[in-house]
């Protein structure tokens, strides 16, 4: 029997396969446009170095499961003529370079479009301008089984001038959806968005609700920078394409052109262990190109540069907990630098302790990835499996005391399991450094509660022996023919003397 050959495009694939994008049924579905849509303009923002102002609202559509989502930001703006294809062509991004950001496969935004599309048969709504004083507006729908935008009216047309100038842009999504049961989930978002982005301003408003956001810092993170691969992340079919691109006529300059980490001597040998001296590297053979790899792939090298991160800091992470949580003990940590796979990442992590922080049987655990908070999925996570991992009772600390743990990874690449951006897998070096950050953590937390202990000791001990302090006052004075207040007075700062001088405090606490 004849086979039946078919091409599929990727926005075909993923119209059918929209579960692991994060758009399985229609409460996630909710969720997950507006989590896409709130991340595009994060990014839009802090790529730019603007203080993220930003607006949502969902409202209830024309019939009974239809909603309107509508975000807006003021963000760099999308210049007109690639509009189209940002909100209607799937794998279309500005975001595949070797740098931290929130967005990164280029089909968050418009998958949220496409299940709009295909559960409402509406077109999304786009107002953008790039601060020009223009400003362009279109509808935008997906020719599926073509991966191409239809934009009505057209780019060159969508123009017009605006009554004043702004940057940023407007989203108005409608989409079929239950999102009265994914709301909990939505606030849930949207309250971790505001710790790891306390320069936040954010307004949301619901039939249900309104949540406001407002700005704690007006202190952005640094902008992260492009850097160039390290050698230990690329791949045969990376580096064949960037030997193309290559303007370098020698095999080191190529390399020492190309890379991080990759200085004269290195390159030199790394073409001798290849034996590939004096080779073009436009000319290589295939066989020679694996040489080249393979002598690169045996070669030691510094850990990756990380000034392609955009860590919080230890401030504002500690920040942010305070705010949400007002706890009665918090306390950061940020690792160092490290790598996987070539790839530099760093972790950050944060530990609060009483206050606002509810006891539940296990600790609550908030985990965040290049400052998106993950709420899907917890037990797979990286996170979760280290922290099962640990001795707790070695701290003197016990899962159902009202402790949260905040762990934030950030990196070029972030090892998802799912395109839906809902876990970390578990890499050796990423578990290393939340194990050791965990681990101060415990050791600090371990040391207030100690402290604590003692302090509430030695209170109750001073509280008993100054019950009797009158008591014993009138008796000795009687017998030792002295004044009642002044063996009163000696007795108290005797008392005091024994049990006063443990104190809680210092650097540890944050009450
Ligand atoms: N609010 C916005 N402001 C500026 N540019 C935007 C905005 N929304 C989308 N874009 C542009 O559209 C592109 C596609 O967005 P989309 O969400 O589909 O993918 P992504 O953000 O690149 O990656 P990811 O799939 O990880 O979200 C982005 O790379 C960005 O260039
Ligand atoms: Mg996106």
């Amino acid at each position: 029997m004849a086979e039946h050959y078919v091409e599929k495009s990727p926005a075909d694939f993923f119209y059918e396969n929209r579960a692991i994008a994060g758009f399985d049924n229609p409460v996630r579905a909710a969720y997950s446009a507006i989590r896409e849509l709130v991340e595009n303009a994060l990014d839009a923002c802090e790529e730019n170095g603007i203080l993220p102002d930003i607006e949502v609202t969902v409202e209830r559509g024309e019939s009974g499961g239809e909603w309107i989502i509508k975000v807006k930001d003021n963000g760099s703006g999308i210049p007109a003529e690639v509009i189209p294809e940002c909100f209607g062509k799937v794998l279309f991004s500005s975001k595949y370079g070797n740098v931290q950001r929130r967005g990164r496969f280029g089909m968050g935004g418009t998958m949220a479009v496409l299940y709009g599309q295909i559960t409402t048969n509406k077109p999304v709504h786009v107002r953008s301008s790039v601060g020009d004083g223009f400003e362009a507006e279109m509808d935008i729908k997906i020719d599926i089984q073509r991966n191409m935008p239809i934009a009505i009216p057209p780019p060159e047309k969508a123009m017009k001038k605006s009554d004043k100038p702004w940057h940023g842009t407007e989203v108005t999504l409608y989409i079929e959806a239950e999102y009265p049961k994914a709301r909990q989930k939505v606030y849930e978002y949207l309250k971790h968005t505001a710790v790891v982005a306390p320069y936040m301003n954010l307004r949301f408003k619901d039939p249900y609700q309104e949540l406001i956001f407002t700005r704690k810092t007006e202190k952005l993170p640094a902008k992260p920078k492009e850097v160039r691969y390290h050698p230990e992340g690329v791949d045969l079919e990376t580096l064949r394409r960037m030997i193309a691109n290559s303007k370098a006529r020698t095999i080191t300059g190529f390399l020492t052109s190309s890379f991080q980490r990759l200085g004269p001597q290195t390159a030199k040998k790394i073409v001798e262990k290849a034996r590939l001296e004096n080779k073009n590297p436009r000319r290589l053979s295939d066989k020679e190109l694996l040489k080249l790899y393979k002598a690169m792939k045996n070669t030691n090298y510094q850990a990756p540069d990380p000034s392609c991160l955009s860590p919080l800091g230890v401030e504002l992470l500690k920040a942010g907990v305070i705010k949400e949580f007002n706890p009665e003990f918090a306390e950061a940590v940020q690792r160092p630098p490290r790598a996987y796979q070539g790839h530099p990442f760093i972790v950050e992590l944060a530990i609060a302790y009483g206050g606002g922080v509810p006891a539940t049987p296990d600790f609550l655990l908030f985990r965040f990835a290049n400052k998106i908070p993950l709420l899907y999925d917890e037990y797979s996570d990286v996170s979760s499996r280290v922290i099962r991992q640990i001795n707790w009772s070695r701290y003197g600390i016990k899962p159902d005391m009202p402790i949260a743990i905040f762990v934030h990874v950030v990196s070029t690449k972030i090892p998802f399991k799912t395109l839906g951006k809902e876990y970390i897998a578990y890499i050796p070096e990423i578990a290393r450094e939340i194990e050791i950050g965990l681990r101060e953590l415990a050791r600090k937390l371990s040391l207030y509660l100690s402290k604590k202990k003692a302090a509430m000791l030695a209170e109750r001990r001073e509280k008993t022996l100054l019950k009797y302090a009158k008591w014993s006052s009138a008796l000795i004075s009687e017998v030792l023919l002295v004044e009642e207040e002044e063996v009163y007075n000696l007795y108290v700062r005797l008392v005091r003397s024994k049990t006063g001088g443990v104190k809680i405090g210092g650097e540890d606490t944050d009450s």
